[in-house]
């Protein structure tokens, strides 16, 4: 596998590459980063992968200079499931001296997270955009779990008509159902047994759909009953799926989502109803 680490390397690499599946990743790699790797090696000829901690994507409260980084575990378990380059920029190589330029998404980048993170979006819209502008790749891989983050990318390949497939790929999830996040590195024992009520209500909002209930506010209420102490609700949503728009009436399609903080730890989770991921582009 080759380690790059200038986008002069990238474009060269990507020059002798056909059809490039990218990965877009901020390290501290789980099972979850590897399902995308193992899509992008299946479905494209040569997988890359990016790690990189975007410092434009956290407010200056946040975890970027706590968040784990680990290159050398990273790497290993990308060549493990066959990527064929990393690229691992430094903070200059992405936002070089005078760097200026932003891009800000539309609408669907506005609730939710965008409302708990002012900023986070145009942080991620970015770089992702940097990556795409650098890697030129035909597909692009990222997780349901960032639901949000997923719909705002598509909105921008689309809008900026990047020539990008943005796939979105369902959720890991360890077996007692907690959805892969490497913020799960920062739960106490504790904490991780008390985060479970996170998946526990979003699973009880996806039964009482399977059980017919299409209320968006009833099911808003299956997920707030399961969270209890030592999770601290912040918001909890059932929104259009493309949209992003809070629901008010019954519809055939909807993603429940939830942000919840456990101690100190903020975690975020989703289910989506009546459709399947791979069905939004
Ligand atoms: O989901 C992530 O890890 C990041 O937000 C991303 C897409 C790599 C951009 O920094």
């Amino acid at each position: 596998m080759r380690v790059l680490r200038s986008a002069i390397d990238v474009r060269a690499w990507r020059a002798h590459a056909r059809r490039v599946g990218l990965v877009p990743t901020m390290g501290a790699l789980h099972a979850g980063h590897a399902s995308l790797v193992d899509r992008a090696v299946a479905e494209c000829d040569a997988a890359l992968a990016s790690i990189f901690v975007n410092p434009a994507q956290f407010a200056p409260h946040e975890d970027f200079a706590s968040y784990p980084r680990r290159e050398a575990d990273d790497l290993a378990l990308l060549e493990a499931h066959g990527c064929a380059a990393a690229f691992v920029p430094a903070v200059e190589e992405m936002y070089p001296p005078g760097d200026a330029t932003r891009v800000h998404p539309g609408p669907v980048a506005e609730p939710l997270e965008g409302a708990a993170r002012p900023g986070h979006f145009v942080g991620v819209a970015t770089v992702v955009t940097k990556l795409f502008a650098i890697a030129t790749p035909d597909v692009a891989f990222f997780g349901q779990k960032d639901f949000q983050q997923l719909r705002v990318l598509q909105t921008i390949a689309r809008d900026l008509r990047i020539g990008v497939r943005v796939v979105g790929c369902p959720t890991v999830r360890d077996p007692d159902g907690l959805a892969l996040s490497s913020r799960n590195a920062y739960l106490s024992a504790d904490e991780r047994t008390g985060a479970l009520a996170l998946s526990r209500g979003l699973f009880r909002a996806r039964d009482r759909w399977a059980a017919g209930e299409r209320d968006p506010e009833r099911l808003r209420a299956a997920v707030r009953a399961e969270i209890a102490p030592p999770a601290a609700l912040e918001y909890v949503s059932a929104a259009d799926p493309v949209t992003l728009r809070e629901l008010d009436a019954p519809s055939a399609r909807a993603v429940v989502s939830l942000a919840a903080r456990v101690g100190s730890t903020r975690l975020i989770d989703n289910v989506l109803l009546g459709m399947g991921v791979s069905e939004l582009t």
